[in-house]
C-alpha cells in the first residue's frame, strides 16, 4: 500500500520504518528540510533504539523515501497518516497549530478516494469534524474518510512496541476502511480492536491518564511506606500479583515526564472542564506527580542539612533511560529545587546532554559518571540507565566528600547499600539508620 506519513518525529519516523519494513510504500513528509537532508543521509535526529537501522533497512529497499512536499505525497498516496505533534497549550488544551496546518494543505489538494489517519493524539470529535471538513472541500466527498488510529510506542522500545504492541486501535465505523487498515497491519501479530473514532480518541487519552494514575497512585503509596514503615516495592510485588492490577507502571520514582503523559492528562482534564464533568482522581494524579521531585529534594535537604553552597551530583537528567528526550523530565522540577536552595549542581547524562545543557544553563556537566561524583557532597540518581548499575560504587563513595547518595529510581538493592557504608536513600524504604547530617 502507498502511505505519506506526514511528520518526522519520534511517532511518524518509527511508523514509517516498520510500515516500509513491512513491505509497503512509504513516503515521510516534513517540513524541516534540514531534517530531511539528514534523514536523507540515513542520519536519525534522536535516540531510539533499532530505529536508524530499520530506517536504513527501509531506503535501501526503496520502499522509505522522505520528502518536504505534502501535496505531491498526498496525490500519490492511498493512505495519509497524521503523525504531528500536538503539545500543550497554557490552558492544559492541546495545541492543534501543525495539526490544522497539514489539515488546511489537505483541504487545498485532496482528491478522492483516500484515507486521512490521525495518528496525532488529538482531542475528542477531532476525526469527524475534519471528515466533514476534507469533504466539504472535495469533489469525491464519500470517498475521503478520516479515522483515528492512535499510537501506544514507548520511547526507548518504540520499534518493539511498533512490532508487538497489545493492541491496534482502529476507530472508524466504514467498513472498507477498517478492512483496508487490517491489510496494512497485517503483518503485526497485535490484536485489532475496531470501534467509533471518538471511542479510539479517547482509549488514547484514558489510556495514558490510567498508566499516569497507577504511577501517582504508588508514588503516594511510597510516600506512606517510608512514614510506616513498610517496603514500597514489597507492596508493589503483593498488589500486582493480583491479576486485575498487574505488576506493571508500579514503580515507584521521581514520577512521570515525558512528551504524552502530561500533556494528554491535561488535555483529558480540559476536555472534563468543557463538559462540566467532574474527575478529581485525575487532577490528584496531577497533584502527586508535582509533588514528587520536592518531596525527594527535601530528604536530601535533611540529610545534609541544608542545600546552600553543597556540591550535588546528579546522575541520569532524561526523562526515562533509552532517550536523549528531556521532555517534562522530573529532574528539571528537582534541580530547580536544588538551585534555588543555593546549591551547586553537576550531572551527567548517558545521552540527555544536548538537549539538557540548554534547559539547565546553570548546571555543570561532565562527560562520565566518576568525574561528576568526584568530591560532591551527595550523589542523586534521577534515571535508571543501565549503566549505572554496572559502576564501581566502592571507588564512587571513596571520591566523595561525604557518601550520601539519594536514589530516586530505587536502581540500587537498598539493604547492600545501607550495608556498604553509604548513607543512602530511596523512594518508598525506610533506612535501617537515619542519613547522616554532612
Ligand atoms: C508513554 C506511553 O507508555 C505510551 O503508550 C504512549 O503512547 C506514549 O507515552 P513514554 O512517554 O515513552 O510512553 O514512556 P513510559 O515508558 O510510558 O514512561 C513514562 C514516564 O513514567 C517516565 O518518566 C517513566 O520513568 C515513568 N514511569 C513509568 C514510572 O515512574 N514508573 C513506572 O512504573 C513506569
Amino acid at each position: 500500500m502507498k502511505v505519506s506519513v506526514v511528520g518526522a518525529g519520534y511517532v511518524g519516523l518509527v511508523t514509517a520504518a516498520v510500515l516500509a519494513d513491512q513491505g509497503h510504500e512509504i513516503t515521510c513528509v516534513e517540513i524541516d528540510e534540514d531534517k530531511v537532508d539528514k534523514l536523507k543521509r540515513g542520519q536519525v535526529p534522536f535516540v531510539e533504539k533499532d530505529l536508524s537501522k530499520v530506517v536504513a533497512r527501509g531506503m535501501r529497499h526503496r520502499k522509505l523515501s522522505f520528502c518536504t512536499n505534502l501535496k505531491v505525497a498526498t496525490e500519490w498516496a492511498d493512505i495519509i497518516m497524521i503523525c504531528v505533534g500536538t503539545p500543550t497549550r497554557d490552558d492544559g488544551y492541546p495545541d492543534m497549530a501543525h495539526y490544522e496546518a497539514v489539515v488546511d494543505q489537505l483541504c487545498e489538494c485532496l482528491t478522492g478516494p483516500k484515507t486521512v489517519v490521525n495518528k496525532s493524539t488529538v482531542p475528542m470529535g477531532t476525526a469527524r469534524r475534519v471528515e466533514a471538513r476534507l469533504r466539504s472541500s472535495c469533489s469525491q466527498p464519500d470517498t475521503i474518510h478520516v479515522i483515528s488510529n492512535p499510537e501506544f510506542l514507548r520511547e526507548g522500545t518504540a520499534i518493539h512496541d511498533m512490532y508487538h504492541g497489545d493492541r491496534i486501535v482502529i476507530g472508524t465505523n466504514q467498513l472498507d476502511v477498517q478492512m483496508q487498515m487490517m491489510e496494512l497491519y497485517a503483518k503485526l501479530s497485535s490484536p485489532v480492536h475496531i470501534c467509533s473514532p471518538e471511542s479510539a480518541e479517547m482509549i488514547k487519552y484514558a489510556s495514558n491518564a490510567f498508566l499516569a494514575t497507577k504511577i501517582s497512585f504508588i508514588n503516594a503509596i511510597s510516600e506512606l511506606c517510608e512514614v510506616t514503615g513498610a517496603d514500597v516495592e514489597e507492596v508493589a510485588a503483593g498488589i500486582g500479583a493480583d491479576q486485575r492490577i498487574g505488576t506493571e507502571f508500579l514503580k515507584p520514582g521521581l514520577g512521570y515526564g515525558g512528551s504524552c503523559f502530561g500533556k494528554d492528562v491535561q488535555a483529558l482534564i480540559s476536555t472534563c472542564k468543557m463538559y462540566e464533568v467532574p474527575f478529581g482522581i485525575i487532577e490528584s494524579t496531577v497533584a502527586i506527580n508535582a509533588r514528587q521531585p520536592y518531596r525527594l529534594a527535601l530528604k536530601l535537604e535533611d540529610a545534609l542539612g541544608k542545600l546552600d553552597g553543597r556540591e550535588i551530583a546528579i546522575w541520569g537528567l532524561a526523562f526515562k533511560p533509552d532517550t536523549d528526550d528531556m521532555r517534562d523530565a522530573r529532574s528539571l522540577d528537582f534541580i530547580k529545587f536544588l538551585l534555588d536552595r543555593g546549591a551547586h549542581v553537576r550531572a551527567y547524562d548517558p545521552a540527555a546532554y544536548s538537549n539538557a545543557f540548554r534547559l539547565l544553563p546553570d548546571v555543570q556537566f561532565f562527560m562520565n559518571p566518576y568525574d561528576c561524583a568526584r568530591g560532591a557532597d551527595a550523589l542523586c540518581l534521577l534515571t535508571e540507565w543501565q549503566e549505572f548499575a554496572k559502576l564501581d560504587l566502592e571507588s564512587v563513595r571513596r571520591s566523595m566528600a561525604h557518601p550520601i547518595m539519594l536514589d530516586c529510581r530505587n536502581a540500587y538493592d537498598a539493604n547492600k547499600m545501607w550495608q556498604s557504608g553509604w548513607d543512602y536513600s530511596c523512594v518508598g524504604k525506610t533506612p535501617p539508620k537515619t542519613l547522616t547530617s554532612a
